[in-house]
């Protein structure tokens, strides 16, 4: 090996031959590409950089910069604004992605058309779509006014010199899988596009103080060489999801540079486009029978925003699972299908409830919703243990709590929001973790909140009160609200 060369170079480093990675301290062997051999002294710096380092830009005091440019323009779509944190900021680049089909390029199109009739200039770059099927869609939605422009096409090149033309006051690019640099010479789509198409949209929206909205496609199952490979690029990414067989779309800001990331803003899709949805408990709530067994209405956080989910199980014939084997693992629509199995585990081995050998359980998280939050664990299990008891929790009730594989029900985040959203339709008893519960201060009035410490523990509230209901004259176990006293 060749000895550590003793160098005049030591202040400026070393390079390696083959990759050119720049290293402080000599190694036999380069750290970066793991070639032997390889680390040489840095050059000296030109004269010319040395001079340029001496004349770089001063730092500034930064309570002397200027906040003028960050303030949002409202696009006009509410629940979009909201989530915005006002609206777009001028030279801002915002991702939004989600899976094909869930409604991205509709929502752009009604950003765009609402921004146009306050008479502001805005763009489409339509790289995906025909114009003519852009207009299409258009016309299902309103009116379309005359200072919305659309171009076409994939060239890169061809959106910037639109917008360096035109400088509209917002700019969509939908969408960033079919965009491409021609000089590239990979094929659109490829990570190196992607990127590529990014850094100089992102270069552009920065040099002409154009806000951008770039639309991503993400499959289910995330797709991270996708469009989130560039997240670090943008100032802003949304997701926009939801079930394609239901109505609802969630809109949540996974990363804000200019507001508080998490929050959220819900959609329904209809024949016309997108609707804001203020208050989305009729739409998740509208169609649930109470008092069936298996059903259970858990407070869920989309972002910082709680939602009221009903989840559901249902035990069907198995198809049987032979001896040593235990049961069949759940079906799950919307709820993590190893934790519904995880949870199926602790009711079995924690609780008196006997799972039967070989039925099958399935599980739902109803209205399209994809619930992923631990703190569903409780209602999952109850909902579990509902079904296979055949006992139905009472109708005004909501649980929520993480479970542990002892059994323990835990503590969760948010448990005020959660709260005062039950509170807020209607509900009138919650069953929460017992740590949750010693601060009722938080709790609404006329709420009357539970804990529980265990599984078991809140199992045998709801079936003491289900007892008590089929034995007349015995009163309820499980404490009700002044409101609600007659179950
Ligand atoms: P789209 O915005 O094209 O989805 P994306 O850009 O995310 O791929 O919308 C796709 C679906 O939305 C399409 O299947 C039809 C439906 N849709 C409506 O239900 N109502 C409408 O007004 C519009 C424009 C679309
Ligand atoms: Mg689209």
């Amino acid at each position: 090996m060749a000895p550590a060369p003793r160098s005049r170079a030591r202040s400026e480093g070393f390079i390696c031959a083959t990759c050119e990675a720049t290293s402080l301290r000599w190694a036999g062997r380069c750290p970066a590409c793991s070639e032997w051999n390889t680390l040489g002294p840095a050059p000296a710096r030109s004269a010319k950089a040395q001079a340029r380092r001496a004349d770089g830009p001063p730092a500034l005091a930064l309570a002397d910069v200027s906040t003028d440019g960050t303030q949002p323009l409202p696009t006009g779509v509410s629940e979009l604004d909201r989530v915005m944190g006002g609206g777009v900021v001028a030279g801002s680049v915002t991702l939004l992605f989600g899976p094909p089909g869930i409604g991205k390029s509709t929502l752009l199109f009604q950003v765009l058309s609402s921004l146009a009739a306050t008479g502001l200039d805005v763009m489409l770059a339509s790289a995906e779509e025909s114009l003519a099927q852009v207009r299409g869609r258009a016309s299902r939605i309103g009116l379309v006014p005359r200072n919305l422009l659309a171009i076409e096409g994939p060239d890169v090149e061809a959106i910037e010199a639109a917008v360096e033309r035109h400088r509209p006051a917002l700019v969509v690019v939908d969408s960033l899988q079919s965009v491409s640099d021609p000089e590239l010479g990979q094929p659109a789509g490829s990570l190196a596009q992607v990127r590529t198409c990014v850094e100089r949209l992102t270069r552009m929206a920065k040099s002409t103080g154009v806000p951008l909205l770039l639309v991503g496609h993400v499959t289910k199952d995330g797709d991270l060489a996708g469009p989130r490979a560039v997240e670090h690029l943008v100032d802003t990414v949304l997701s926009f999801d939801g079930d394609r067989h239901h109505a609802l779309r969630v809109l949540t800001s996974v990363k804000h540079r200019f507001g508080p990331a998490g929050e959220v803003g819900i959609f329904e899709m209809r024949d016309d486009g997108l609707r804001a949805v203020p208050d989305p408990g009729p739409l998740l709530l509208g169609d649930r029978m109470a008092g069936v067994p298996g059903s259970v209405v858990v407070p869920v956080l989309q972002g910082r925003r709680p939602l009221l989910v009903e989840v559901q199980a249902l035990l069907g014939p198995g198809a049987g699972a032979g001896v040593g084997n235990g049961p069949p693992r759940p079906q799950t629509l919307g709820i993590d299908a190893a934790r519904a199995n995880l949870l199926l585990a602790v009711l079995a081995c924690r609780t008196a409830v006997e799972v039967p050998a070989s039925a099958q359980m399935f599980a739902a998280a109803v209205g399209g919703i994809t619930v992923t939050e631990p703190a569903a664990d409780l209602a999952v299990a109850l909902a579990m243990a509902s079904v296979i008891t055949d006992t139905a929790l009472p109708p005004d009730v909501v649980v929520f709590g993480e479970l542990g594989l002892a059994g323990e029900v835990r503590t969760v985040p948010g448990a005020d929001r959660r709260l005062v959203e039950a509170h807020r339709a209607g509900f009138t008893r919650a069953l929460v973790p017992a740590s949750m519960a010693v601060a009722p201060a938080a709790a609404p009035a006329g709420l009357v909140v539970h804990g529980v410490r265990t599984l078991a523990e809140a199992l045998s509230l709801v079936q003491s009160e289900a007892g008590a209901r089929g034995a007349p004259g015995t009163m309820p176990v499980w404490p009700t609200a002044p409101a609600a006293a007659s179950l």
